[in-house]
């Protein structure tokens, strides 16, 4: 018997493990399993005042001590971090957000008055993925002084919400209180099962025979499936059908994560079992470990139709012609590694079995509950409608949660055992399963005249997409067109290809393949400046798309694009360091484009004391439902308090498609306009909008109580092989110019961020943002590697080279816009959604590139690899 004091109460228990399980056993869920090695502090709790990784700790090291999680911190004290993380914009996806509170409360307690370096060394044991750490380091400060009782900092704007204001995020108490509900904190539903996963050892091994007969007679199993179990279609894939669900008897692995068979059991420590008496025989195969050897000839199929997913060529003009002319041409090879998205929340699911109705529901934490319900509908042989999805909070996705992890696996168990089952990934299988950022070789051909002007450029990009399709096409697609940079010129001749591997599947993440080739041009453009004999600065501003220019890609540029801005943001900086600073330009699309539906929707319902805004976009951490708020208080004229934003349901929420392609302010923020659009019209002569700053009672809305207002919003584009001389790709492109600046010892001190993403909705969202888009690129220019040893991963989430707050150098953002491209709030309404573009993936595109730059700049040496070799960040290399 183990007795400690928790949160202030006696407690006695007999179990076994760790703290943090037992914890979340109880229902204390603010305390996360996000790494499951003591590496990431998202459990952390306080044991005898010291902030401590509690996943770490078994229960007898507690005995006679004083724990204290974050649900047990006084309610007053706990009010004054959650206001002060609320307005320091300090919670994004929020899976971190307890923990830091818990690191800072240890940090206070201990040091009242600490300044930001004690503070980031108080954090130092805590990752979070989103936020780069400033507004974190911020909030605690804030919460210090509010702790010492120095006068609250008032936030202007805040409490109006309108657009363009720095309004905190709605859902910021809850997440940092520790009381946001992801999918692994529901509580248990009565008769709850525990699913777990057979996965293969072999990344290519031809499965000869399955035995489950001893995991079946293991007491407290309920189900053991394998392949032939499954009711419907066993093949699924977010473009393509390739991903089996559970391989089959005869059938190849092709890579680690794949699934021999799933478990359903009484308990997590059973299923566990369960899964070590399943006997597995394979003929092992050889794998192929790249791109070069899966084009080989002579090489095994891995799909039926071959080795190459997807090949894709841009030509415009002679590029070869352009080369032949130019007096200066550089030819560069360029390789780029796979990296984890390590979102802070594994994967989770928690599915029930078909109800009297026949619906089956399902609680996910992904980036799209439509996409969900149709790929589990298809694995059962299910109806879609008989299909229903809920979003619970999630706790980051950066693209790696577009794809089937557990979502699939959670359903086919519920509705073969007839119980809810929950399906929760710890790190290490989160990490196996889930798809990575594409490995790719570039190379590239760049010929400019005498004055630095891109006479045409050839390229070629490999990219290694695993052993899936999921979403490699269109990145694939995302890089050839991106190749040429944020650059006007007519001759370009791109080819692309994306080959199927036996490494773990490539898909979306942050950049959608644009943060690959961007380091390609951007560092070929410093090589070319170098050899012209002009600045890194110069070369860019000479060739910047403009205004009615035409990129590199085709298309024209719009009148919204404010590059030659971002570069002349950045300027003052450039030259007060006397040119030593990296720079980099960088474009992305907003949108899926290139001729695919693209639509968001939304309904606008009216209670009677507020309006509901209802869409099935995601909120991912990114922080849409917050811009939803501002854009229907800002239509409207309301004060936040009178309105609302309801979680995504596949039931009642209209689809509005996968929040990826920095598209969901564009798309759904239109629709929700829209329809606040159609609501105004629909009030005729009654009262509207005050015209002046709304306070919390106005509600002039009561009279449409109960009514509806449904809008959506086509993004229309033209297809990739349209024969159109300039095709509109993509609605809206986001630019950038990044600066990084290194100090005496060659460590990264500053980033310098200039943005043109239109207009911005909430500054301080677009801040966080962007400095968690740059600590991201940071990282890729510096630590991160997702290394692979034949085809097996090798990293610890501890080693995947994520940076901590102590790591950070500081990053200024710098808010470009077009001048006179719609004005929406005050000057008149212009643009889908008022004018704004995505700033999600942009953030992170230039990041390595300029930090590349800065190396060149400081010892000549063009690096041609990521993470950048001979650095001090080097030695954290895994
Ligand atoms: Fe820190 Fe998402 S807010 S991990």
């Amino acid at each position: 018997m183990i007795t400690f004091i928790l949160n202030g109460s006696e407690t006695s228990t007999e179990s076994e493990g760790s703290l943090l399980d037992f914890l979340r056993s109880r229902h204390l869920t603010a305390a996360k399993n996000a790494c499951g090695e003591g590496a990431c502090g998202a459990c952390s709790v306080l044991i005898e005042g010291k902030a401590i990784a509690s996943c770490m700790v078994s229960l007898e090291k507690v005995q006679g001590k004083k724990v204290t999680t974050a649900e047990g911190i006084e309610e007053a004290e706990m009010a004054l971090y959650v206001e002060s993380f609320a307005k320091a914009g300090a919670v994004q996806c929020g899976y971190c957000t307890p923990g830091m509170v818990i690191a800072a409360k240890a940090l206070l307690d201990a040091n009242p008055s600490p300044d930001e370096a004690a503070v980031r060394a108080g954090i130092k044991r805590n990752i979070c993925r989103c936020t780069g750490y400033a507004k974190i380091v911020a909030g605690i400060l804030l919460a210090a002084a509010a702790r010492r009782g120095e006068p609250a900092q008032p936030i202007p704007e805040a409490a109006s919400g309108g657009i363009g204001r720095r309004m905190t995020r709605i859902d910021a108490a809850l997440k940092a209180s520790g009381k946001a509900v992801y999918v692994d904190d529901i509580a248990e539903p009565e008769g709850m099962l525990y699913g777990a996963a057979l996965r293969t050892s072999h990344p290519r091994a031809r499965l000869l025979r399955v035995d489950i007969s001893a995991a079946l007679a293991l007491p407290g199993v309920v189900t053991v499936a394998t392949a032939k179990d499954i009711p419907g279609q066993r093949i699924i894939g977010k473009l393509k059908a390739d991903w089996p669900t559970l391989i089959e008897v005869g059938e190849e692995t092709r890579y680690v994560g794949d699934t021999i068979a799933l478990v359903a059991a009484q308990s997590r420590a059973i299923a566990k079992k369960a899964i070590s008496l399943i006997k597995a025989d394979y003929e092992i195969l050889e794998p192929l470990r790249n791109p070069k050897a899966a084009l080989a000839p002579g090489a095994p199929l891995l799909h039926p139709e071959g080795n190459l997913l997807s090949s894709l060529r841009l030509k415009r003009g002679n590029a070869d012609a352009a080369l032949m002319e130019a007096p200066h041409v550089i030819s560069l090879s360029f390789n780029t590694p796979f990296t984890d998205h390590a979102f802070m929340e594994c994967e989770s699911a928690l599915a029930w079995p078909p109800d009297a109705q026949g619906v089956l529901l399902v609680y996910t934490g992904g980036q799209n509950v439509f996409d969900d319900r149709k790929y589990i509908a298809h694995t059962l042989g299910l109806e879609e409608e008989k299909v229903r999805v809920v979003s619970s909070f999630v706790g980051g996705g950066f693209g790696g949660k577009e794809d089937q992890a557990v979502q699939h696996h959670a359903a086919l168990l519920a509705y073969l055992s007839g119980h809810p089952v929950k399906c929760s990934l710890g790190r290490a299988e989160s990490s196996r399963v889930h798809v990575k950022r594409h490995a790719m070789e570039i190379d590239m051909t760049l010929a400019c005249d005498a004055n630095g002007k891109i006479m045409g450029m050839k390229g070629k990009v490999v990219a290694d997409t695993g052993a899936y399709a999921s979403l490699g096409g269109p990145v694939l697609h995302r890089a050839v067109t991106h190749l040429g940079g944020p650059y006007s010129y007519e001759n370009i001749d791109v080819e692309g290809l994306a080959v199927y591997t036996n490494n773990p599947p490539a898909g979306a993440f942050r950049g959608f393949g644009v943060p690959q080739v961007n380091f390609a041009i951007e560092s070929a453009m410093n090589a070319m400046a170098e050899k012209i004999g002009i600045s890194p600065w110069e070369i860019r501003y000479r060739n910047a798309v403009r205004p009615g220019s035409v990129i590199s890609n085709g298309q024209i540029a719009g009148p919204d694009t404010a590059l030659e801005e971002c570069l002349l943001a950045v300027k003052p900086v450039l030259d007060a360091s006397g040119g030593r600073a990296g720079i980099a330009c960088g474009f992305k699309n907003t949108g899926i484009g290139v001729g695919h539906p693209d639509i968001g929707r939304c309904i606008l319902r009216f209670h009677a004391d507020h309006a509901e805004v209802l869409s099935g976009a995601a909120c991912i951490g990114q922080g849409l439902a917050t811009i939803l708020t501002q854009l229907a208080c800002g239509t409207l004229g309301l004060h936040p308090e009178r309105v609302s934003v309801a979680m995504p349901d596949t039931a009642s929420t209209p689809n509005s498609g996968t929040t990826t392609a920095s598209r969901q302010t564009l798309v759904t923020g239109e629709a929700c306009r829209k329809a606040c659009l159609d609501a105004l019209a629909a009030l005729g002569d009654a009262a509207g909008p005050s015209g002046s700053t709304p306070d919390s009672n106005y509600f002039p809305y009561a009279s449409l109580a109960g009514r509806d207002f449904y809008a959506e919003y086509l993004a229309a584009t033209d297809p990739f092989d349209s024969d159109k001389p300039n095709p509109v790709r993509h609605v809206a492109y986001s630019y950038a110019c990044q600066l990084a600046l290194l100090n005496d010892s060659g460590r990264l001190e500053r980033i310098v961020a200039a943005h043109d993403s239109g207009l911005v909705v909430n500054p301080l969202s677009f801040e966080g943002q962007v400095e968690g888009g740059v600590a991201m690129g940071i990282g890729y220019a510096l630590t991160e590697n997702f290394p692979l040893a034949d085809c097996v991963p090798t990293a610890k989430f501890g080693t995947l080279g994520l940076l901590r707050a102590t790591d950070m150098p500081v990053i200024e953002t710098i808010i470009v816009r077009k001048a006179g491209s719609g004005d929406a709030v005050d000057g008149g309404i212009s643009g889908a959604a008022y004018g704004a573009k995505g700033i999600g993936e942009i953030s992170t595109i230039p990041t390595a590139s300029a930090i590349g730059g800065a190396y060149f700049l400081r010892d000549g040496r063009l690096r041609k690899r990521l993470p950048l070799e001979d650095t001090p960040y080097s030695k954290k290399e895994s």
